[in-house]
């Protein structure tokens, strides 16, 4: 035990501060910060010396646990903002920008696949309004030259390449073009181009070019793209998945299958390509009126089964999901990564028989 000074003084810290010490013991405190908290003097320095030093002795014991434990508050504070400090200067997840610029996509880079018919077709035009320069992509050439007619017209700064996705050369070639049409730097990238059937015998072959127009390219490209959106400072990947992604359907397994793991290919690559300041997400729309569902809907009975489970009572349409495929590129969204956002009109969360 320790001499705090003689006297009936003396007696008095010495007990007060046996008390105090044995009761922040019990608390759990470490010696050192209950030795200072209980001025327990190894230095031997008289008790009313210190107090003259440090009036703060003079506060009753939990005041000055409490002022320990703001002190350590603050230095924690201090040590996370720099932490903040530092992956908001690596540009990780910035939201530095001035206001307008939040909402807007003047500057920006974007390749969208299968950019001529519907969805991709609404994306084009939607990142275009915000202002980006889109390079897409189709298998048909008259088409695509024809809704590059079309986009200029409109002002819109869209060009093309003809490519199909499942072919590894294509690819390779699409983003060389891409590379060279944007001058090394892309912004966003939009993996919508895929393709789905109902199949009941699936063959090899068709299993084959599911999994490569679905996965196998959106994998590849998003490979080839990195060094792109790495350059551009701030890169967006959007993946098209589909609701049959996250719900089993009836006769699509293959197809539901590659989109559920475009999913988890998106998830994966958020976490790995965070550090270089790319943002990857999905949307995983539910029956949406385009050409690929045209021979579906037209028919009655089909659309009244797939209505009826859907809380909004009908199909979306392509600029229901292009619009929020645009919200995702946005610096507005530089907070949103790895997500799988449905777009279904409450399909997929529909509890009622
Ligand atoms: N519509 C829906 O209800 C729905 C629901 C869930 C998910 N999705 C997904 O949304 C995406 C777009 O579907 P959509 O309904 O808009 O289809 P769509 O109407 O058939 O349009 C597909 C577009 O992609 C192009 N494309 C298809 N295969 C390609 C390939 N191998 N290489 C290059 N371009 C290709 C097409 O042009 P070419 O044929 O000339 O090549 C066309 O421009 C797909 O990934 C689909 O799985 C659609």
């Amino acid at each position: 035990m320790e001499r705090v000074g003689g006297g009936r003084w003396g007696e008095f810290w010495r007990r007060a501060s046996c008390c105090l010490q044995s009761a922040a013991a019990t608390l759990g405190r470490s010696t050192a910060a209950h030795e200072a908290l209980f001025m327990v003097d190894r230095t031997r320095v008289p008790v009313h010396e210190r107090l003259s030093k440090n009036p703060c002795w003079l506060l009753p014991p939990h005041h000055r646990l409490h002022r320990l434990n703001r002190r350590r508050a603050w230095v924690g504070s201090r040590v996370s903002s720099e932490v903040q400090k530092k992956a908001m200067e690596n540009g990780r997840g910035s939201s530095c920008v001035a206001n307008d610029e939040r909402w807007s996509l003047a500057g920006a880079t974007a390749l969208v696949t299968g950019g001529t018919k519907g969805i991709g077709h609404a994306i084009v035009e939607e990142l275009a309004r915000f202002g980006a320069a889109i390079h897409t992509c189709s298998r048909n050439e008259a088409e695509l030259n024809k809704s590059l007619k079309e986009w200029g017209a409109k002002n819109f700064k869209v060009t093309g390449s003809v490519c199909d996705v499942a072919c590894r050369a294509d690819r390779e070639k699409l983003m060389e073009d891409v590379k060279s049409t944007f001058g090394g730097k892309l912004s966003i990238l939009v993996n919508n181009a895929g393709t789905g059937k109902p199949m009941v015998a699936v063959t090899p072959d068709e299993y084959g070019f599911m999994m490569s127009t679905n996965l196998e390219s959106a994998f590849h490209l998003n490979q080839l793209a990195h060094p792109l959106l790495k350059a551009s400072g701030a890169g967006s990947i959007v993946n098209v998945s589909s609701l049959a992604g996250i719900v089993g359907i009836d006769n699509i397994t293959i197809y539901g299958a590659t989109k559920a793991a475009l999913n988890q290919l998106t998830r994966s690559l958020a976490c790995e390509w965070a550090k270089d300041n790319i943002r990857t997400n999905c949307v995983a729309p539910g029956s949406i009126r385009t050409p690929l569902m045209e021979p579906l809907l037209a028919m009655e009975e089909f659309v009244a089964k797939e209505t009826y489970r859907i809380p909004l009572g009908r199909v979306g349409e392509s600029e229901e999901v292009s619009a929020v495929v645009a919200f995702l590129c946005l610096p507005a969204a530089c907070y949103i990564n790895g997500q799988v956002i449905c777009i279904d009109g409450g399909k997929s969360v529909n509890g009622n028989l």
